[in-house]
Parts: structure tokens; C-alpha cells; sequence
């Protein structure tokens, strides 16, 4: 049974998926020890409290001093002292690098909310995402689960979802579509890929 970690910034709505995913057996090979945010105000802490997850608060600015590698390392300690094996990016939406990275190379995985290599890469986030697809014009987006290497968001490919753009689509519509739709169901899937080996 692996040990995971999940990284969240925000809703955690990617979060509850994975503990709702436990729970119903589609995550079997491996369970959440721990949740830690870089907001202390981020609702997924109160999900993980409710679950009965123990929760850190690690701030980049607050509390390492605007630091990324003294970030980097302080996330990689609390990983290590929980015994975590496997660490999820559930909406995390930081970037760390140095150590954390080669620690657990090949064993970080990240939902990203469009199909790479479309609408990815530094700064593209959140509803930054949605919006560029919907400028853009493209008919199809979903969402991608895979491996966090030293790109961003160009780690290796786990799984990935299509989704259909419809008319009239505003970027908080199609960011719940493509929630329900795809990241809910490929990164519980994805993480029991990763935990089973
Ligand atoms: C999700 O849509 C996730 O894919 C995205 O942030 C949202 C977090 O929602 N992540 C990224 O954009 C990473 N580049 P949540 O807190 O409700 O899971």
C-alpha cells in the first residue's frame, strides 16, 4: 500500500475525488496520509479535516521568504517525515523545483486542465486555461494527468480526457465541464496507475 501526499492551492475539488476514489475502491493500491497547501484560506484543508487527513500550511512567501528552494525543501521534509511514496498536485498551483523534484522523480503526478501540449506551460492555470482555449476557438479540450519534471507540464503522459467546447461557454462553465467530465475521473485513476506500479 503506497502513501500519498496531495498538494492543493485551493477547492481541492480535484482532492475529494481522490478521497471519494478511496473510499469507493478505484484507489486501492495506495491511501492519503497527508494534504498540504501553500494557502492557508484553501478550502481543500477543510475537506482533508473532514476526511480526518492530517493538513499542513507551507507559503512560499510567508513563510520561506519568497525562497523556491527553501519552499521546495520544506514541502519535501514534511513529505518525508509523513512517509509519503507518492505526491499528488491536485490544483496546485505553485511551482517548486530542486530537491522535492529529485526526491521523488517519476513519482509526482499533476492534473492539468487542457490536452497537452495545448494551453500549458508557465502561467497557464486555473481559469487562464479556459480562457485561452475559448479565444483560441478550439471545439475540444479535457484534461491531462502526468509526471512533473523539471518542464512544466511536460512530463510524461499518464491519461487524458477530451471534452466538447459548446457555444456560449464562459471559462467558469467550461472549467466545471471539463472538472466533472475528465480531471475527477482520470487523476484518481491515474494515481492507482502510479500506486499499483
Ligand atoms: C483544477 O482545474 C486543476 O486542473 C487546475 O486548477 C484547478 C484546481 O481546482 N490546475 C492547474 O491549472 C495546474 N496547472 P481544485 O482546487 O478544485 O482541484
Amino acid at each position: 500500500m503506497k502513501k500519498i501526499g496531495v498538494l492543493i492551492s485551493g477547492g481541492g475539488t480535484n482532492l475529494q475525488a481522490l478521497i471519494d476514489a478511496e473510499k469507493s475502491g478505484i484507489i486501492k493500491s495506495g491511501r492519503i496520509v497527508c494534504v498540504c497547501s501553500n494557502s492557508a484560506g484553501a478550502y481543500g484543508l477543510t475537506r482533508a479535516e473532514k476526511a480526518g487527513i492530517p493538513t499542513k500550511v507551507i507559503r512560499k512567501n510567508a513563510d520561506c521568504g519568497g525562497d523556491i528552494d527553501e519552499f521546495s525543501r520544506r514541502i519535501c521534509a514534511y513529505m518525508k517525515e509523513m512517509g509519503v511514496d507518492i505526491i499528488v498536485l491536485a490544483g496546485f498551483l505553485a511551482i517548486f523545483g530542486g530537491e522535492l523534484l529529485k526526491e521523488y522523480a517519476d513519482r509526482i503526478v499533476n492534473i492539468h486542465p487542457s490536452l497537452i501540449p495545448s494551453f500549458c506551460g508557465e502561467g497557464m492555470y486555473g481559469l487562464k486555461v479556459h480562457e485561452a482555449a475559448l479565444d483560441y476557438g478550439v471545439k475540444v479540450t479535457g484534461a491531462t494527468a502526468h509526471l512533473v519534471n523539471e518542464v512544466v507540464d511536460g512530463g510524461k503522459i499518464l491519461l487524458q480526457k477530451a471534452v466538447e467546447i459548446k457555444d456560449g461557454d464562459t471559462p467558469e462553465i467550461l472549467q466545471k465541464r471539463v472538472m466533472e467530465q475528465a480531471e475527477w475521473i482520470i487523476l484518481p485513476r491515474a494515481v492507482e496507475m502510479l500506486c499499483s506500479d
